[in-house]
């Protein structure tokens, strides 16, 4: 039947029936917000390439994660910056560190709130690579190593989930396998299975102190060209015990997104990074677009394309808007 029996416009005549027919809503219980977390107390320092975003300290974050909690924003990941980073990445886990400190004082603060950490090296690093090195190269199965021990000092520290974001092959097997030996078999493993070598994430490593001293992280992250490898190291994570997966970047790889969600069966999360949130802010400051609206565009395109949970520095706005 086509026009003029059919007129798709019919459905579209006011904002009730285009609610009505509406296929996709972002929730407040969709969004996770990210949390950058610094040394000292009383700090609320402004991040100058992520436009309302802010490094906190470990009693500020608590604040800041009350104020979430109650516009309904569900779960929080948290990043560190130490004060002092070494070739091993000592820090990142340290019982004391950064992040087990932030992470106890949440999970005390607020017990109904998910506390999500982030299980990488890359923050830890003198040398700013997310694993240990030998020579110039990432050592793989070393690094597997200190991030599964990273996992379990995170478990202990309260954390409800953990996300590697290293990509080292067998780390998430390698994770499971040390928070069951120690009693953590509840804390889940959202691995961020697909994740790209991309130019999106530089604003994150400004605000993270986090850029790689010397070449890239193209010997560890996906290439940008790729599809269907994509759909493999989803399925690996997935063997050895991911509950979750994710991509990320979000907006230019929601085809990889569509792609999960059509071959997976388990929770999808993608995370839509910094550089792609400061785009959006920054080209809102000149009056270029309409930041908010394209903000919640961007938001539930990656609802649409497959997404279960967004990863988004927009969350609180946005929980604040709906
Ligand atoms: C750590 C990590 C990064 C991001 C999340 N975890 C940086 C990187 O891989 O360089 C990026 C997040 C963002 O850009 O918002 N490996």
């Amino acid at each position: 039947m086509s026009f003029p029996v059919t007129r798709m416009r019919r459905l579209r005549q006011n904002e009730t029936l285009r609610g009505m027919v509406r296929e996709n809503r972002l929730a407040r219980e969709d969004l996770i917000l990210p949390l950058f977390v610094v040394e000292g107390t009383g700090v609320r320092e402004a991040i100058g390439s992520m436009p309302g975003v802010f490094r906190y300290s470990v009693d500020q974050v608590v604040v800041e994660a009350k104020r979430v909690a109650a516009l309904g924003v569900p779960g929080v990941i948290l990043f560190g910056i130490p004060a002092e980073k070494d070739a091993r990445g000592s820090g990142a886990d340290d019982s004391e560190g950064i992040v087990q400190r932030a992470s106890r004082a949440i999970v005390d603060a607020l017990p109904e709130l998910c506390v999500i950490t982030d299980v990488c090296l890359c923050e830890y690093t003198s040398h700013g690579h997310c694993g240990v090195l030998d020579g110039h190269e990432v050592d793989n199965d070393a690094s597997v190593e200190r991030l599964a021990r990273t996992a379990v000092s995170h478990a202990q520290a309260g954390a409800t989930i953990v996300a590697p974001s290293d990509m080292m092959d067998g780390r998430v097997g390698a994770i499971r396998r040390e928070l069951d030996a120690n009693g953590f078999e509840n804390v889940a493993i959202l691995s961020y299975a697909a994740k790209y070598s991309s130019a999106f994430y530089g604003p994150f490593r400004d605000a993270a102190e986090s850029t790689p001293e010397f070449g890239d992280r193209r010997g560890y992250q996906m290439d940008p060209a790729n599809r269907r490898e994509a759909l493999r190291e989803m399925q690996l994570d997935l063997d050895e015990g991911a509950d979750m997966l994710m991509v990320k970047p979000a907006m230019a790889y929601l085809d990889i997104l569509a792609d999960a969600r059509r071959e997976f069966s388990v929770p999808l999360a993608a995370y839509h990074v910094s550089g792609e949130y400061s785009m959006i802010k920054a080209a809102g400051e000149r009056g270029w677009i309409d930041a908010d609206r394209a903000m919640e565009e961007s938001l539930i395109s990656i609802k649409r394309a497959g997404a279960d949970l967004i990863l988004t520095y927009a969350a609180a706005e946005i929980a604040e808007r709906l």
